[in-house]
């Protein structure tokens, strides 16, 4: 079976992608799915490249059993693009800069908001940025990832991509 493969992007990857991409790792896992998916993350920002995630993203995910071990990247459009089916940006700042690398339609219609697949979601599609902020802003960024990761798997089931 073809995989299904899952980029998150965010501006400096030790934050908001890292927490998405261990949110829905752990659902595929518990789902005995981890055989189907592949899940990395990115940023469009170079500012971090090979650190873990920040230690307050760490210690939220931790609570929540995530180990998080991803070591920062930035997007590269040369291979992203054609590895990818599912490229999606953690808020608008970060979905324009990635559709500003595509140069081809096919391109551009992998990327997407990932809070479009959060069912409850009523304060825009951003998943706000925590970097400045506090531990509070870091739980609110693990609760939204692991409500939308739930989302998209019943996105991808709903499209009958995951049976
Ligand atoms: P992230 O958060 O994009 O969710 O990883 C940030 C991390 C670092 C910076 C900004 C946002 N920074 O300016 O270094």
């Amino acid at each position: 079976m073809k995989k299904i493969k899952v980029l998150f992007v965010c501006l400096g990857n030790i934050c908001r992608s890292p927490a998405g991409q261990g949110a829905l790792q752990k659902l595929v896992n518990d789902s005995e799915l981890d055989h189907i998916f592949e899940i990395d993350s990115c940023g469009t920002a170079g500012y971090h490249i090979g650190a873990l995630p920040d230690p307050r993203t760490r210690k939220v995910a931790q609570r929540a059993g995530i180990q998080l071990t991803h070591h920062a990247r930035k997007f590269n459009p040369s291979t992203d693009f054609e590895d990818f089916d599912y490229i999606l940006a953690m808020d608008d700042s970060n979905f324009e800069s990635i559709l500003s690398l595509a140069w081809e339609p096919w391109q551009k219609e992998k990327v997407t908001m990932f809070r479009r697949f959060d069912d409850q979601q009523k304060d825009g599609l951003n998943v706000p940025d925590p970097y400045y902020g506090t531990i509070k802003d870091f739980e609110l960024v693990q609760e939204i990832v692991t409500r939308t990761s739930k989302g998209f798997l019943n996105f991808l089931k709903s499209k009958g991509i995951l049976t």
